[in-house]
């Protein structure tokens, strides 16, 4: 393959900028010439396609974001416009594409590459960790600290005051985020969208803690659950602690990638290249058992997941006790 070109689709996430250096400098080292699309497929379809050089990529290994800016273009779900998207690829004979970003992303690269001949590679970019074949996406273990940091902060207030605080954390519909910062951050309580949550339970949890001398609570909510405000309501109705809530929001897609999403990155931006090097194309790179291994690129939403949620699950009620 001879020119390809990158991509970032759907919402940031910290160690997107390290996959793009990476995987633009791979192939360049390999007189692959490389194009980059700006705002994702939007970008593709407003022919917004430039050919990239080893500035563009200089300077963003430690930076959160993505510097080929992203966005979230309704009209690629419909092939009249996938078909005038591929055009702009193939005017420049662009054979093959790296996406970075979520499922959504991967389903748009696969129905390109079905109806277009575009040889595809997904590469995982979001916060969420919502994608099958792959333990962990890049931005997961960034955002992750950036939520302990906040627990952290806000515990110091919840025992000054003797309060329940909930904090309100992302994952879409994935509650990732929200069960790993119960536990690496010492909450004491967790509700996310893959189990069934009864604030009953929560309540009389948090009232056998305070009969013990705890002065504070921790719950940590994942967004799939519902509004953290009504959560609040609910369980003001129940325990006689002062409660609130706290929506901790963008400020977890941001700042500085962590090591092991930089190292993540820069490992699965190599990958890619080396695939469509071998004008090989449909898969997904994802990380499994510390190893970097490929899946079609459908198995992000119809494979199987190799988390244990329901282990954490339980460790983490346990711990919370
Ligand atoms: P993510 O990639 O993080 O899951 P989205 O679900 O918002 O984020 O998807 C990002 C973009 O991918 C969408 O704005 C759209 O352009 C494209 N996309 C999503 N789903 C599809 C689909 N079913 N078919 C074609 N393109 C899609
Ligand atoms: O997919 C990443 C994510 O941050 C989700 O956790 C969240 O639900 C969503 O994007 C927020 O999207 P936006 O920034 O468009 O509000």
């Amino acid at each position: 393959m001879k020119k390809i070109a990158i991509l970032t689709s759907g919402g940031d996430s910290p160690g997107m900028n390290a996959a793009i250096r990476s995987a633009a400098k791979i192939a360049m080292s390999k007189g692959i010439k490389v194009y980059g699309i700006q705002r994702g497929y939007l970008g593709m379809l407003n022919d917004e396609i430039f050919p990239m050089d080893d500035r563009f990529v200089s300077g963003i290994i430690d930076r959160g974001g993505t510097r080929l800016l992203t966005a979230r273009c309704l009209e690629f779900k419909d092939p009249k416009f996938r078909a005038i998207a591929a055009h702009n690829l193939k005017k420049r004979e662009i054979e093959g594409i790296v996406v970075i970003g979520g499922d959504g992303s991967y389903r748009g690269a696969d129905a390109l590459s079905k109806e277009h001949g575009i040889k595809v590679v997904g590469i995982p970019g979001t916060i969420d960790n919502d994608i099958k074949g792959t333990d962990f996406t890049l931005g997961f273990d960034t955002c992750l600290n950036t939520i302990l940091d906040a627990i952290s902060k806000i515990r110091d207030t919840a025992t000054s005051h003797e309060r329940t605080i909930l904090i309100e954390v992302m994952g879409r519909h994935a509650g990732d985020l929200a069960l790993q910062a119960c536990i690496a951050g010492g909450g004491d309580g967790v509700l996310i969208p893959e189990m069934d949550n009864p604030i009953e339970l929560l309540a009389l949890q948090i009232k056998e803690r305070r009969k013990h001398g705890k002065l504070h609570d921790i719950v940590l909510v994942a967004e799939g659950v519902g509004k953290v405000q009504d959560i609040e309501e609910a369980l003001k109705e129940r325990i006689t602690t002062e409660v609130r809530s706290v929506v901790l929001g963008h400020v977890q897609r941001g700042g500085t990638p962590s090591g092991f999403d930089r190292m993540l990155a820069t490992r699965m931006g190599a990958k890619a290249i080396e695939i469509l090097e071998n004008d090989e194309g449909g898969v997904m790179v994802g990380l499994e058992n510390n190893k970097l291994v490929t899946h079609p690129i459908s198995y992000a939403w119809d494979g199987e997941r190799n988390y244990s949620i329901n282990d954490d699950y339980e460790l983490a009620l346990t711990l919370a006790k």
